[in-house]
């Protein structure tokens, strides 16, 4: 029986969307089948946990859950919500039952940790029942860390709605490169960096009443180290209240660490959801998602479809072959949206995915790991998971770390699935074998302070003053060797001397809020004479991976268009051309739209720019600009030097085997030495962003790091090359 899912799959994949009639026959036995399966199938059993105060407070059941599941589907349907008025969409959440509890407990402790469902309403409501219960009395503020930009955003955006104020006045947002607050913000959405930024400017923290640290379980490397901070002051400030929140059951382990702090536990209104997986395991599972998202779309009752991937390329292609599909089928099947959401999309298309699903329609939202916990969809009845996220992984023996696409975890899988479940009963399609669900999955992800380069917070750490980083109050501590290799590295970057202490330079990186390597870069060029150039560089690469433009039906001139702005010395040059181009297009979108350049990642950089440029000293006019900026970005990046060796590259210190992108300018060209800005690891260990340096010009920005007889054998070709030439393959 389990391998009928699987053939119903496959079998939809040569469909043909025939006569209504037949299409509902089909769908009818479909169903039936679904069910049958549904019976065998193993099944996530979802309960309705009851509120438990740990040890203190008694069971309470809302009288919510008295209904039945059809009832509250009912209650909760698209048009009801519709005609609700924002307040009484708030009294419906799960949380609002126990708001005056919560709000006693919050008074009674100063540490709270709070559990709940995603979606019962933690982050948007909390910090408003704290502001009408008087917490930002006196211009006090009311900060909520989220670990996602998408979802700090998005959230403000929604509480400032549900308030009826103009985003940006009493509630804002702050995520980096963008500060979207005023004087009179009380209610402050941030990413977890930026809160973490803001012990520099006040380190007591002493402008906030409430701390809330949300997504906790997350546990990503800026929540992790909050954790200690935050633990720290709330010893000597009695009045600041800090909150714990997070969705899943990580809580005990939460609660030991801030010294046995209670547990308010929400219960969540989740519906039953049935999961299906894949008889055998899918070759390609991008490929599975479309057919399923059409299968669902074909056979199964309205109900929206939530698809999960691992970042940005793999959900525009997503989104591109089900919107092409979907035209071939056209009037053959109902209407079909398709939504895609990334960190870097911009905001305008970000708010769509909240938009109501028109009737007759259906909706399919592609999108990271960010859905599933930060953001909550309303509508979603249907999930489809292929099991994957992408990661950063960090080898500490080497430094080298790298973007990977790996196995998510069971507990992340089990997020996913009850995204399904959170208005009415759903389904769960897995594209993986529960062989592979119970084998080859890790029962959670790793806290990512323990496989990621530590350089950033480190020199944070250094410049708040906290030099015993052994002895931090880590929840999880990092291995050892990654903390000593992050010292390491600072030095070699001159942030600090020989004793560990923050050098002057060190304090200037720490204030720019970019990592170690890129400050250092935009330090050095000062010195170069280069600034312009460089934090034209710095900004383009922050937005790297989406400037260029390929659309599938005009791959040829997008490609031509890129050749176009090849220049001689890598591909860091090349995006600097891009950006003076367009400066010089007077900003143009039609400019960026007739040589295929996304322009809204332009405008991105642009903001970039401008919040970097705050930072650098005046420029002064200057000969030789890109050798002077290929000699910057040396004395930022020269870990990340590779030599040329057979059949690709080999890393100078550690003899790593990596390989230049087909996508880089210097792909065919493959200079002798190479700096790159980013490895990503697909098929091979790619390099991303690499130029051409000379082997010389790092014993002069790094010699405490390189000793001329490891740059040896280095005849140094210079740098004549064919003017804008260009690989035939491209990605
Ligand atoms: O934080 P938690 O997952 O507990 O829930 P939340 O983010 O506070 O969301 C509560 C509810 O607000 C969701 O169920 C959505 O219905 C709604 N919401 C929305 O409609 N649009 C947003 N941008 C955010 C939340
Ligand atoms: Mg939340």
């Amino acid at each position: 029986e389990q391998g009928r899912w699987e053939e119903e799959r496959l079998k939809t994949a040569s469909l043909s969307f025939g006569a209504k009639k037949e299409r509902e026959q089909g769908m009818r036995e479909e169903q039936e089948r679904y069910q049958l399966i549904l019976e065998e199938e193993e099944m996530i059993e979802f309960v309705t946990t009851a509120i438990t105060m740990k040890g203190t407070r008694s069971e309470k059941v809302s009288p919510r859950f008295l209904l039945n599941p059809d009832q509250e589907a009912h209650a909760l349907s698209q048009a009801e919500l519709k005609k609700q008025s924002m307040q009484e969409v708030r009294r419906s959440l799960p949380i609002f039952p126990y708001r005056e509890d919560l709000l006693a407990a919050i008074n009674e402790h100063q540490v709270l940790v709070i559990e709940g469902e995603t979606g019962s309403g933690k982050t948007t409501q909390i910090p408003q029942y704290l502001m009408e219960e008087g917490y930002t009395n006196g211009g006090m503020k009311i900060g909520c860390t989220q670990p996602r930009r998408v979802a700090a955003m998005s959230v403000a955006a929604r509480v400032a709605e549900e308030i009826g104020v103009k985003l940006g006045n009493e509630v804002g947002y702050s995520i980096r490169f963008e500060d979207c607050t005023s004087e009179r913000t009380v209610l402050k959405y941030m990413t977890d960096g930026m809160l973490l930024r803001e012990f520099l400017t006040e380190p007591d923290l002493a402008s906030y009443s409430v701390i809330l640290i949300d997504e906790a379980h997350e546990r990503t490397l800026h929540t992790d180290i909050l954790f200690g901070l935050i633990k720290d002051i709330a010893r000597f400030r009695p009045d600041l209240k800090v909150l714990v929140a997070s969705a899943t059951l990580d809580t005990e382990r939460f609660s030991s660490f801030f010294d046995d702090a209670p547990v308010f536990r929400i219960p969540g209104r989740r519906f039953p959801v049935d999961i299906f997986y894949t008889k055998a395991p899918e070759a390609d599972y991008l490929d599975a998602c479309v057919v399923s998202v059409l299968q669902i779309h074909v056979t199964q009752p309205p109900g929206d479809i939530l698809v999960f991937l691992t970042g940005q390329e793999e959900i525009e292609a997503c989104c591109e072959l089900l919107q092409e599909r979907c035209r071939r089928l056209g009037s053959k099947i109902a209407e079909l949206l398709v939504l895609p959401i990334y960190a870097n999309l911009p905001s305008d298309m970000q708010a769509k995915i909240f938009t109501p699903t028109p009737p007759g329609a259906r909706k399919v939202v592609v999108a990271t790991n960010i859905a599933e916990t930060s953001l909550t969809i309303d509508g979603i009845i249907y999930v489809i998971d292929p099991g994957f996220c992408k990661q950063k992984s960090y080898n500490a023996r080497t430094g080298m770390e790298s973007l990977i696409v790996t196995p998510c975890s069971r507990a992340s899988a089990n997020q996913r699935a009850g995204r399904a479940g959170r208005v009415a009963a759903g389904k769960c399609f897995r594209l993986y074998t529960a062989w592979a669900f119970k084998h080859e999955m890790e029962e959670t992800t790793v806290p990512e302070i323990q496989r990621t380069n530590l350089g950033n917070v480190v020199l944070l750490l250094k410049s708040l003053g906290i030099n015993d980083l052994i002895h931090f109050d880590f929840m999880d501590p990092p291995p050892h060797e990654t903390l000593v290799l992050a010292l390491e590295q600072l030095y070699a970057l001159g942030a600090l001397n020989h004793l560990g202490e923050l050098t002057k330079l060190g304090r200037r990186m720490a204030e720019l809020p970019v990592d170690p390597m890129l400050s250092k870069m935009i330090l050095a060029s000062e010195q170069y004479k280069c600034s312009e150039e460089v934090l034209t560089i710095a900004a383009m690469l922050s937005v790297n991976n989406s400037i260029f433009y390929r659309p599938k039906d005009k791959v040829v001139h997008a490609d031509n268009a890129r050749m176009n702005f090849v220049v001689p010395g890598g591909d860091h040059l090349v995006l600097l051309n891009v950006y003076t181009q367009w400066v010089e297009s007077g900003f143009s979108t039609q400019w960026c739209y007739e040589n295929f350049i996304q322009f809204r990642s332009m405008r991105r950089a642009r903001d970039v720019r401008d919040q970097l440029e705050g930072h650098k000293t005046p420029p002064t006019p200057n000969t030789h600009i890109h050798t002077k900026s290929l000699l910057s970005l040396t004395a930022g990046y020269f870990y990340h030097t590779a030599r040329l060796s057979k059949g690709g590259y080999k890393t100078v210190k550690h003899q790593q085997t990596v390989y230049t992108h087909p996508n880089s300018s210097l792909f065919e060209e493959q200079p002798r030495w190479l700096i790159y800005h980013e490895l990503v690891f697909t098929t091979k260990e790619f390099m991303r962003q690499v130029i051409e340096i000379e082997s010389a010009w790092l014993l002069e920005v790094a010699p405490h790091y390189y000793k001329s007889k490891e740059l040896e054998d280095s005849s140094n070709k210079k740098m004549p090359r064919k003017q804008g030439k260009a690989k035939e393959e491209l990605g």
